[in-house]
C-alpha cells in the first residue's frame, strides 16, 4: 500500500464522506457541538480535501469559516480515516494540509478545534484558555485547540462562535 495523498473533494465525493463519518462517529455525530456549529454556518466546499492511497478515497476533513470577537478564521472538521486505511498518516496529512491551504488564503487568521491535544499538538495546535470561546453547547475546554501563525491569538481570541465577516461588537 503507498502512502496517503489529498486532492481537493468533488460533489463525486459526498456519498463517500457522508458514509466515512458514519462509520467513523455514528449516530452521535448530530449531537456534537461542531456539529451545532456547522448547522449555523456552512462549510466552505473549496477547502474539503480527501485523502487516498493508491487512488482510492480513504479519509475526509471539512472546514468551517467562522469568525471568534471579529477575527475570522476556521474551525476544522470532522476529520476521519476510514478503519481500513488508519495509521498510515492520512489524518495527519488532511489537517496539516487543509490548515495549511485555508490560512494561505489569506482571508482567515486561525483554525480551531475540538479534538485531542496529544493528536494535533505535533500537527501545530495549542491548547487555549478555559472558558475564552463560547460555544454552542458542551466541550471539553482541554479538547479547544488553535492553529495560528501569530502565537498571541490563543489567549486573545475570546468570544461567541459567530458567522465569518461578522464585525466585532463595541
Ligand atoms: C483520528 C483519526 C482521524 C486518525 O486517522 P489516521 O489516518 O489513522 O491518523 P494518522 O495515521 O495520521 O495518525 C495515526 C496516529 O495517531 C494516533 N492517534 C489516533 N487517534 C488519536 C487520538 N485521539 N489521540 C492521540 N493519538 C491518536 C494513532 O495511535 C497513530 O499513532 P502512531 O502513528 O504512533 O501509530 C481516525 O482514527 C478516525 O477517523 N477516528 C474516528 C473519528 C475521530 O475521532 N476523528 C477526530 C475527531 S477530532
Amino acid at each position: 500500500m503507498g502512502a496517503p495523498t489529498v486532492r481537493f473533494a468533488t460533489s463525486a465525493d459526498d456519498a463517500f464522506v457522508e458514509e466515512l463519518q458514519a462509520t467513523a462517529f455514528g449516530p452521535g455525530r448530530f449531537a456534537r457541538t461542531a456539529f451545532r456549529v456547522r448547522e449555523r454556518f456552512p462549510i466552505d466546499p473549496t477547502l474539503s480535501l480527501i485523502a487516498e492511497v493508491d487512488g482510492t478515497p480513504c479519509g475526509s476533513v471539512w472546514m468551517t469559516p467562522i469568525s471568534i470577537g471579529g477575527i475570522d478564521g476556521y474551525m476544522l472538521g470532522p476529520l476521519a480515516t476510514h478503519p481500513a486505511f488508519r495509521k498510515r498518516g492520512a489524518g495527519k496529512l488532511l489537517a496539516r494540509e487543509v490548515s495549511r491551504i485555508a490560512l494561505e488564503r489569506g482571508k482567515g487568521s486561525f483554525v480551531i478545534l475540538v479534538g485531542d491535544y496529544d493528536y494535533y499538538g505535533p500537527l501545530g495546535y495549542v491548547q487555549m484558555p478555559e472558558g475564552n470561546v463560547q460555544w454552542p453547547g458542551p466541550v471539553d475546554p482541554k479538547r479547544v485547540l488553535l492553529h495560528s501563525a501569530d502565537p498571541t491569538l490563543s489567549v486573545r481570541l475570546k468570544g461567541p462562535i459567530a458567522a465569518f465577516g461578522a464585525r466585532r461588537q463595541a
